[in-house]
């Protein structure tokens, strides 16, 4: 899938540089040609040596290389490539890149480009977490960069959180997607998958059988289809797929905030089975069993997300498609979902326990549309979400 694309790589100064030496290697193996453009920061992580050598390339390192300009000036380089893609993106590199700065020859390149973008941030989970660098993220989406990461784990500075960048095969899947061809390509669209989890107290929560299959199949098929996927998940049993930009929630109002960060989108489905109900003042240290005394659960309403941004004023998504679970009258039910919600489409399935849907493999769908309802025959998920795909990928040709 990679055969004779051209990938800029930019390796900012972060631990996490190491990793993408073996991202060049997996790249070449696919048949990829990779520029390498090492920043001075990065060459206190990894040697110019060793990228050149991986890359079987020359290295970039200096704006005002007069050789190099002679060679290939930086505005050609900026532009010669398929794909930019910066690795690890630092906090500064992302600043640099957020406010328009061209004071070295990697923020210069990103400055003076009109190839695609797509950064793995990595950096110390305080800086993550800074207001300063979420302003930046929000800044360099909606100039249309696409990112990979960051994952949650142990970090190199010994603290814990989201801030590691993605791994190799996962940046290479991002770049696959981000290459992909199809009548997706140019397009964003946001999924909402698995269940929402509330919680009772620290160790308790409420939670439903969502599986998150059918968000997830739905994600890789938008994703197949060249689509710019923003995956916004919460605790589900599957994995997320490649290619696609996760953002993991727990609860109904994180997943919320999570969407109305990942807008604007051309098309938005919400495939999560969020919970209706939250437990209006789950308590913050663990409920203890009383004599006799059961304890009382005050329930408060979740906000309803699909319906939120199917009736935005500003900035709703050209198309919105929500989910409708249901165990009777599906029909009838669906189509009067569908009106409340204010969504475009709804796909209506039947929930019931016999069934087998809710945490099973297959899925048997109606499209309810503007046209009227239309039964798909019982199919595994994921031609479900192939089917789905391609009907988007119409209704927004
Ligand atoms: N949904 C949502 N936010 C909620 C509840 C539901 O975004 N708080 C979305 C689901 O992702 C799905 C659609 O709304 O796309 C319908 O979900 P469903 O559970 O079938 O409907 P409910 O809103 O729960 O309505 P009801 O309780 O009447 O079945």
């Amino acid at each position: 899938m990679l055969a004779s694309k051209r990938i800029l790589l930019i390796i900012g100064g972060g631990i996490a540089a190491f990793k993408s030496l073996d991202l060049i290697r997996r790249l070449r193996e696919r048949g990829a040609s990779v520029t390498p453009v090492l920043t001075q920061a990065g060459e206190e992580f990894v040697t110019p040596l060793s990228v050149s050598a991986l890359a079987g390339d020359k290295l970039y390192r200096d704006l005002f290389d007069l050789t190099d300009e002679a060679e290939m000036g930086h505005i050609e380089l900026s532009r010669s490539a398929d794909l930019i893609v910066v690795a690890p993106a630092t906090a500064d590199l992302m600043a640099k890149m957020a406010q328009g700065l061209a004071n070295d020859l990697a923020s210069t390149l990103l400055l003076a480009t009109d190839t695609p973008v797509l950064a793995a941030p990595s950096m110390n989970v305080r800086m993550w977490d800074h207001p300063a660098t979420q302003r930046n993220m929000t800044t360099l989406q909606g100039d249309g960069i696409r990112v990979i990461g960051p994952n949650e784990g142990d970090m190199a500075c010994g603290e814990y959180g989201p801030g590691r960048m993605a791994e190799p095969m996962e940046i290479v899947a991002a770049i696959e997607a981000a290459l992909a061809d199809g009548p997706l390509k140019g397009k964003r669209v946001l999924v909402t998958s698995g269940p929402t989890h509330e919680p009772i107290d620290p160790v308790r929560y409420i939670a439903n059988r969502s599986s998150g299959s059918q968000g997830t199949a739905i994600a890789r098929a938008l994703a197949a289809l060249g689509a710019e996927v923003v995956f916004v998940s919460g605790p589900a049993d599957v994995d997320p797929p490649g290619g696609v930009e996760v953002i993991r929630v727990e609860t109904a109002q994180q997943m919320l905030e999570a969407v109305q960060a990942g807008l604007p989108a051309d098309a938005a489905v919400f495939a999560a089975a969020v919970a209706d109900w939250r437990v209006a003042s789950a308590s913050d240290s663990k409920m203890k069993k009383t004599k006799g005394g059961l304890p009382k659960l005050e329930f408060a309403e979740n906000p309803d997300i699909l319906a939120t941004v199917a009736q935005m004023k500003k900035g709703r998504p050209g198309l919105v498609v929500g989910f409708a679970a249901e165990t009777d009258d599906v029909i009838e039910n669906a189509t009067a979902k569908r009106k409340r919600k204010g969504c475009d489409w709804i796909v209506a399935n039947d929930v019931s326990a016999e069934t087998g849907i809710m945490g099973g493999a297959e899925n048997d769908v109606t499209l309810i549309t503007d046209e009227g309802a239309e039964d798909w025959p019982r199919m595994s998920k994921s031609q479900v979400a192939s089917k789905l795909a391609a009907r988007i990928a119409d209704e927004l040709a």
